[in-house]
């Protein structure tokens, strides 16, 4: 490497040159060395293929015609053996018709002899880019494999029902647009790449970016790629994630982030399906499906200019909500068991239930985290139990504390005085169904009683109004729970 120009950028790639030729595969090392390559060269077949089995290369130049051996064998060798490798074939010939013939087995490219030099730099410097960014695509594909691919997402709730259902209908459609909105942990992320991988879509690219965690300045040049030259350390062009995403889909996540500047651009994007590179002033076309989401309300954002109301709804076409874990408690215990299931599997542990008791206090607890403390939760209990079954023990210290304090409230209700039983049990009637948002059933479990029970107090009570029960169009539910949402926080 002592032969890098002062200033000259590194690469980490290696190349191997493939030629009889000693002064071609000199002069070719000198030059691409100086480009910042790790460069080595073989003259003959044979000396190339023992290379390749003892170290690794990202691209070879390869002699059409070598003393010992044919190109062409060599090709077939490599595309069989090392399918990542990238070949570019030198023909002394310059017989198009056997450069189609390596291109077709899967070279790269072909260069004639003499070869130009500086063509063939430019070739070899976009070759290895092109690999690079497939590679970074394929370990961030792996990756979010590894985050979620293991998860099922549940949701037995009617809310979530509601969610897969029009996920079911959307997820093959064309539709292009899907806003998904939820508290932080809700499953956002979860549901994203839920609905790309069951879209028609799913063989094509699933790329995201968290609107919030990229400075400003970068954000636009991310999503959009830049061209040589844009700014001053363009020293070449870059795609961006939507040409990254292209045939597949861009999840920007905590859209509600992004800054104004850019949502003018992304509107325009999802009008006109087409965007120029920064510095650049080619219309470039994708064909990709945006899902945004966002765990801020987006209204105030319009009101205090924070966010285009016209870019809202054009996200808004579909909405999809995540309801709270608080108001879909149902889902805990089969939730508990999926990632008891899970855990048990990443820790090799034989963890067979949680008990009566532990679950009790998962029910009562308000999850402001929501799924994503859930998990933690378990994640914590499995760790530091060492019994077949979770119990309040394994708990976090604050869940309990809200257990025992409900548990301390009971008892110490009972003044010497006496007390209005009715009162008191109307009371509690109240508290379940605020902690469990109305759900009968659940909130007859808080209570140790069956839905029955419960119901009869209800109406005996004339709880009814107060408390309807989430149905799938009942908007006075919503309103209430819009209405009152720090009342409810409030009571737990
Ligand atoms: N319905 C579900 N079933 C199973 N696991 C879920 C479900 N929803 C969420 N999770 C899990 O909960 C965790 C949090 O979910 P996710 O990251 O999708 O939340 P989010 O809404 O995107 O949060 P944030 O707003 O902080 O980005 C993840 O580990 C996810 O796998
Ligand atoms: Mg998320």
């Amino acid at each position: 490497m002592d032969s890098i120009e002062k200033g000259q950028k590194m690469h980490s790639e290696r190349i191997m040159i493939v030629d009889d030729e000693k002064s071609l595969r000199w002069s070719l090392t000198e030059r691409l060395k100086r480009e910042g390559y790790d460069v080595k060269g073989a003259e003959d077949g044979k000396s190339a293929m023992n290379l390749l089995k003892d170290e690794s290369f990202d691209l070879i130049m390869l002699d059409q015609c070598l003393p010992d051996m044919d190109g062409m064998d060599i090709l077939r060798h490599t595309k069989e053996e090392y399918p990542d490798l990238l070949v570019i074939i030198i023909t002394a010939y310059g017989s198009v018709d056997s450069a189609v013939d390596f291109m077709k087995v899967g070279a790269y490219d072909y260069f004639k002899k003499p070869v130009n030099f500086d063509k063939l730099v430019i070739t070899i410097n976009n070759a290895l880019e092109t690999t690079k960014l497939r590679r970074e695509i394929k370990e961030l594909k792996e990756k979010l494999q590894h985050e979620y691919g293991e998860t099922r997402m549940v949701g037995k709730s009617r809310c979530m029902q509601d969610v897969f259902d029009t996920v079911a209908k959307i997820a093959k459609t064309g539709a292009s647009t899907i806003l998904i909105t939820g508290e932080s942990g809700t499953g956002k992320s979860l549901l994203a790449r839920m609905i790309h991988e069951n879209s028609d879509r799913a063989s094509g690219p699933f790329m995201q970016i968290i609107c919030s965690s990229v400075p400003e300045t970068l954000l636009e040049s991310e999503l959009m790629g830049y061209e040589k030259g844009a700014f001053t350390d363009a020293k070449n062009s870059k795609k961006g994630l939507l040409e990254l995403a292209d045939g597949g889909t861009l999840f920007l996540d905590e859209v509600g982030d992004m800054p104004l500047t850019l949502q003018a651009k992304i509107l325009y994007f999802l009008e006109e399906r087409s965007f120029k590179r920064v510095g650049g002033l080619k219309d470039i076309n994708v064909d990709v499906r945006v899902i945004a989401a966002t765990n801020q309300e987006l209204k105030p954002a319009i009101q205090e200019k924070r966010f285009r109301e016209d870019l809202y709804y054009r996200l808004n076409i579909i909405n999809l909500n995540l309801a709270p874990l608080r108001e879909r408690k149902e889902e805990i215990p089969i939730l508990a068991d999926m990632l008891i299931e899970e855990f048990n599997k990443k820790f090799r542990k034989d963890v067979k239930s949680i008990s009566r008791s532990a679950l009790n206090v998962l029910m009562q607890y308000n999850w402001p985290g929501n799924i994503r403390e859930l998990r933690n939760c378990i994640e914590r209990a499995m760790l530091l139990g060492n019994k077949k079954e979770i119990v309040i023990e394994d708990l976090p210290l604050d869940l309990r504390d809200d257990k025992c304090l409900l548990r301390k409230q009971r008892m110490c209700a009972l003044p010497p005085e006496g007390i209005d039983f009715y009162a008191l049990e109307k009371d509690l009637v109240k508290q379940a169904l605020d902690l469990c948002s109305s759900n009968r059933t659940h909130a007859a479990r808080l209570l140790g009683m069956t839905r029955d029970q419960i119901c009869y107090r209800i109406e005996k009570y004339d709880l009814e109004d107060g408390y309807k029960e989430y149905a799938p169009g009942n908007k006075e539910y919503k309103k209430e729970l819009e209405e009152e949402p720090l009342a409810m926080a409030k009571t737990i």
